[in-house]
């Protein structure tokens, strides 16, 4: 990482910060400030302490390391669509027929041998410094705490090394992990994760299973611990096909697990399967806290360091985030992979703010009646791919998919209530929104038809509906109206609500005339005019079985839920920093942000 430093500086804008600051919410507020920026930088932090422990920690922090495209692009390499071209090319492969046909293979071939890591059976650079088990203190670690209300402080690019109980299958996977002690770490590795199908191995057979956690070197090690790759192929194997030459990977010292040789940082240990212990509550990707679960214990026997290790993390919360940029790059990486269940399948699209297992838009060829319901049906049943919640299809005349403002206007011209499914199946381990745990609603679009004939209601102004509705529903506080250049403009209530909002779409029912879709979102921490906050807050509240009514009009109920929804699990509550980190932070000039950044990106409650 200390040659990524160097690299950053000549390659990329890293900043360098060398003002002491606290490990606790200082530095996470900083990073979480400068990736919402549209030129925003990496950040290496060469002074990290933290006040509440009294520690100055001697290796620098190094945050937001894929901070753009840009970036992305250049820790590949290789534009991810060169990768995927190379990936779809290999699934293509035909066996010869002509002696031309074999030459032509063989190039192809060739690079396929840097594919498969290589084991080296000597020591590896990560393992320059040895800290005995009764030396091991994660406390030496500039470990993050990122949000006032997480649980403690959390290791948030860890990769994570883990093997099945037979040894025939690696794993690498990002899983956050929580500082219990100063010798224990939580493993994060959420239900349908391949770790944790591994652990149910050596939990059924009553045997401690081994994990080695990797902090740092090439960041191209931190996108593969976050790829989606299929269960049982090792993401090493996905390493050296982008990089084009082979990982090379050392034995851990006091377990059998492989690792990178170059490395900063290697946390070894084993999980005891019989011992659980309370995780979190953590500031999510998704913007809302995940709340606090019992998952697996890691109890270290061992770290090892490079000479001069930098710790690599990053901040997660409401988008944008660095994961845009890591998850831009996958979707490009894999599309190719998703060709062979959905072959007429053109390109998708994962927006940020639908903090991608919430909202896929994705463009095929239709051949036959009700082919974008199959790809529907396909997408929710494979992988990764099966916790997103809300699909719309649209076909190959559709404006590009990221040109979001066009492509919006196309879909609402083809959006008719029969052409929206509503099903069931397996949600995100993140998801708070679903009834139940791990299951919930799912919802998908079918914009690939013929635009809708007319636009059958009469357009009001946004003072008029509003006096409508309020005659009606007096908790209305707000309306705004987006699209009326459409055949389904979007109508957006904020409600102070104290009933379930089921009650006011039935109520409003009788201005179907009026209103084609109808958003209802609380009036509490959410901007009538910021679009991309409320899509971000509508796809992640809801659950399209409960939330979804077709009649009479498309009405959508984002609210946060409650007992008044007959909600009985505990909603979470919105990532929020600390006003008093942000106005020291201010102050020392350290960031410099106006209302307008702290209200765009609901950095604050509206109400402080
Ligand atoms: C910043 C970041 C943090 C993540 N944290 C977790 C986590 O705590 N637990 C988890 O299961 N997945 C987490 N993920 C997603 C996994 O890394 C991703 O699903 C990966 O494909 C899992 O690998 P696996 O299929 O080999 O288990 C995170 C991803 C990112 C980008």
């Amino acid at each position: 990482m200390q040659d990524v430093v160097e690299w950053l500086k000549a390659n990329a804008n890293l900043k360098v910060i060398d003002e002491p600051l606290d490990v606790e919410l200082e530095i996470p507020h900083i990073a979480y400030i400068e990736v919402k920026k549209p030129d925003s930088s990496q950040l290496l932090f060469t002074k990290p302490i933290n006040k509440a422990k009294g520690i100055e920690y001697d290796m620098p922090v190094l945050m937001n390391i894929f901070a753009s495209k840009d970036t992305t692009h250049k820790i590949f390499g290789k534009h991810p669509d060169d990768v995927a071209e190379g990936i779809d090319e290999l699934l293509k492969l035909k066996p010869p027929k002509k002696l031309i046909d074999k030459l032509k293979m063989v190039p192809k071939l060739f690079r396929l041998k840097n594919v498969f890591p290589r084991r080296l059976d000597f020591k590896g650079e990560c393992q320059e410094v040895i800290i005995p088990k009764e030396q091991v203190d994660l406390d030496k670690l500039p470990i993050l705490k990122t949000w006032q209300e997480d649980g403690g402080a959390f290791i948030t690019m860890g990769q994570v090394y883990t093997q099945s109980l037979d040894g025939t299958m690696q794993n690498l996977g990002m899983y956050r992990l929580q500082q219990y002690d100063k010798n224990r770490l939580g493993m994060h590795w959420q239900i349908h994760k391949d770790a944790s199908h591994f652990f149910d191995q050596y939990q059924k057979a009553g045997k401690k299973m081994p994990v080695s956690v990797a902090i740092g070197g090439d960041p191209l090690y931190i996108w593969c611990g976050q790829a989606p790759m299929p269960h049982g192929m090792f993401e090493m194997l996905l390493y050296g096909f982008v990089r084009g030459t082979n990982a090379q990977l050392v034995k851990s010292i006091t377990n059998d697990i492989y690792i990178p040789r170059d490395v900063d940082i290697v946390i070894e240990g084993f999980v005891d399967p019989t011992k659980l212990e309370i995780e979190g509550p953590f500031g999510d990707h998704t913007g809302y806290y995940t709340l606090k679960e019992p998952f697996p214990v890691m109890e270290v026997e061992t770290i090892t360091m490079k000479q001069n290790p930098v710790y690599a993390a990053t901040v997660v919360g409401k988008p944008p985030l660095e994961d845009k940029y890591m998850g831009w790059a996958t979707e490009r990486v894999f599309l190719p992979m998703l060709k062979p269940m959905a072959p007429d399948l053109i390109d998708y699209n994962m927006p940020e703010n639908g903090v991608f297992h919430n909202l896929i838009l994705a463009k095929m060829q239709v051949h036959y009646p009700a082919h974008a319901k199959q790809f529907m049906h396909a997408f929710w049943g494979v992988g990764q791919m099966s916790f997103v919640k809300h699909a719309i299809f649209v076909g190959e005349d559709a404006p590009a998919l990221e040109d979001y403002e066009a492509l919006t206007k196309y879909i609402l011209n083809r959006l008719k209530p029969e052409n929206i499914l509503i099903t069931q199946g397996i949600v995100d381990h993140l998801d708070h929104s679903s009834p139940k745990q791990f299951e919930g609603g799912k919802l998908g679009v079918d914009a690939t038809g013929d635009e809708v004939e007319s636009l059958d209601i009469e357009l009001l102004s946004d003072k008029e509906l509003l006096a409508k509705v309020q005659e009606i529903v007096s908790n209305v506080v707000g309306l705004r109206q987006y699209f009326t250049d459409t055949k389904n403009p979007i109508c957006v209530i904020s409600v102070e609500k104290k009933k379930s909002q089921l009650k006011t779409i039935k109520m409003l029912r009788v201005l179907s005339s009026f209103i084609k879709v109808l958003v209802i979102v609380d009036s509490a921490n959410n901007d009538l005019h910021n679009p991309y906050m409320l899509l971000w807050r509508v796809v992640n509240n809801i659950d399209a079985t409960r939330d979804v009514k077709l009649k009479e009009f498309i009405a959508i109920d984002g609210t946060n839920k409650s007992e008044v929804d007959g909600f009985d699990r505990e909603w979470p509550g919105d990532t929020h920093c600390s006003k008093k980190v942000l106005d020291n932070l201010q102050q020392r000039g350290l960031i410099d942000i106006n209302d307008e950044f702290i209200k765009k990106f609901g950095l604050l409650p509206f109400d402080e």
